[in-house]
């Protein structure tokens, strides 16, 4: 089928990469000239793994094309993904701007039949004010006759494994009224639809739900588990043991429900919030959702709380290595990560900070570039140089077995806070190393 895709993000590139890996033809338009030069010279302008070589096949295979031409982008396919950002207002709320420009330029260029899929995330209540626009600009254009869908499809990609969680998605939502839309999407679908049918048909609204709640409950889990912890901190109980304790009641499992200082990330920060601001537009108030958001906020200062306990003369002078500035491991990405909560705390209070993170470097130069009480090491056994002390904040594979002998002796002051719980308290106290995490002591002793 020919598909275009608006918004060549994260988002807009792991689907139309996928769809042109699976024998779609694929438009693919941004308004970033930069972005989509770079594109046809092959330079992915994300990390994520499996991406770069599924773009620059289906380049040169000419099943992904790369253009800044609107026009071109709708006279292209019938199926027109709507997948530009939807970044939260200063309340909060999804700013959607951007999506209803694209709408706007969807009908301005379209000459037929168009179906305008919604893979943003997107409040309840978007599609309508998406077909609204495109009704008006098409009425102004005197192009009243023409006929289109408007369908939600929410994406539940995991950066990190977005290649994968597209190419063989749990589920495919649609949320249509239209046969003719839900007969085009599962044509578009069915190679990712073998085995056992994953496409659910619904009503446009529950679509667009679906993606929030999906998301809501995820970090509803997390928080959770973080006023677990602190309450096993205070009671004297270990979080991991009853994480595994309550994991092995099917009825709950072991997903997600890993305690540590906080969820971060492009979606669970920014999805909260704008359902709280929803819900609050209706006026309705969310209670849990707004105590999950304040659970988190408050955990990503977990580790400042345990090195106060700890330095109880301040830490003014002193020196942090700090592990994991990515929000996640197998990601480059920085947004809401609890490194940034953690640094910015430290600095001001005086401290400096001496990180590493085997993807995020670039990101955090990006990010903080000039920033006095930085410095960005090539390597984990550097960041510990001239340390004072050890933390921990992204759960990288190559942190978990690291040479406890090499920290014990680099280290000022043998403590580690590791705001993942990376490793077994006895393992660590056998070198003779202070050890905080999560859940798993008590400040009073
Ligand atoms: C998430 C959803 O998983 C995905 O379905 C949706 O489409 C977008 O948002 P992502 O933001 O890539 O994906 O990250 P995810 O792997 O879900 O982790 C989110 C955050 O929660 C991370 O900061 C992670 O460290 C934290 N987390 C996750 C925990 O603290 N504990 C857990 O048990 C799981």
């Amino acid at each position: 089928m020919k598909v275009t895709v608006f918004g060549i993000g994260y988002v807009g590139l792991v689907q139309a990469a996928v769809l042109a890996d699976a024998g779609h033809s694929v438009c693919c338009v941004d308004i970033d000239e930069s972005k989509i030069d770079a594109l046809k010279q092959g330079v992915i302008p994300i990390f994520e793994p499996g991406l770069a070589a599924i773009v620059k096949e289906n380049y040169q295979a000419g099943r992904l094309v790369f253009t800044t031409d609107p026009e071109q982008g709708v006279d292209f396919g019938e199926l027109q993904f709507i997948a530009v950002g939807t970044p939260p207002d200063e309340d909060g709320s999804a700013d959607l701007q951007y999506v209803l420009a694209v709408a706007e330029t969807i009908a301005l260029h379209m000459k037929s039949h168009k179906i305008i899929i919604d893979k943003s995330t997107v409040p309840v209540g978007t599609a309508d004010r998406v077909a609204e626009k495109i009704k008006a600009t098409l009425i102004q254009g005197n192009k009243a006759a023409l006929e289109f869908d408007v369908v939600s499809n929410p994406e539940f990609l995991k950066e990190g494994a977005a290649v994968n969680d597209c190419k063989k998605p749990d589920r495919i939502i649609i949320g249509t009224d239209s046969s003719h839309a839900e007969n085009a999407m599962r044509e578009l679908y069915a190679p990712f639809n073998r085995n056992r049918d994953r496409i659910i048909v619904m009503d446009v609204r529950s679509a667009e739900l679906t993606k929030y709640a999906a998301n809501c409950m995820l970090a509803t889990k997390i928080s959770f588990m973080n006023e677990m912890s602190n309450l096993a901190e205070k009671l004297g109980a270990d979080i991991e043991m009853v994480r595994q304790g309550i994991g092995a009641d099917e009825r709950i499992g072991y997903h997600f429900i890993y305690p540590g200082c906080g969820y971060g990330g492009s979606c669970f920060p920014k999805d909260v919030q704008a359902l709280v601001r929803t819900a609050n537009s209706i006026g309705y108030e969310a209670q849990i959702l707004k105590s999950v958001e304040a659970v988190n906020a408050a955990q990503k200062y977990k580790i400042i709380e345990y090195i106060n306990h700890y330095f109880k003369d301040g830490v003014q002078g002193k020196t942090f290595a700090l592990w994991g500035l990515a929000f996640k491991p197998n990601t480059d990405d920085m947004r809401e990560a609890p490194s940034r909560v953690i640094m910015e705390a430290l600095w001001e209070m005086g401290a400096r900070v001496h990180a590493f993170d085997p993807e995020a470097m670039e990101e955090a130069q990006r990010i903080y570039q000039g920033r006095e009480h930085l410095s960005l090491m090539g390597t984990k056994e550097a960041a510990l140089k001239q340390a004072d002390a050890l933390i921990i904040c992204t759960e990288w594979q190559n942190f978990r077995a690291p040479d406890f002998e090499v920290i014990k002796q680099q280290l000022k002051y043998p403590v580690i806070f590791d705001g993942r719980n990376l490793y077994q308290p006895k393992t660590v106290e056998k070198y003779g190393l202070d050890y905080f995490s999560i859940g798993r002591q008590s400040l009073n002793r």
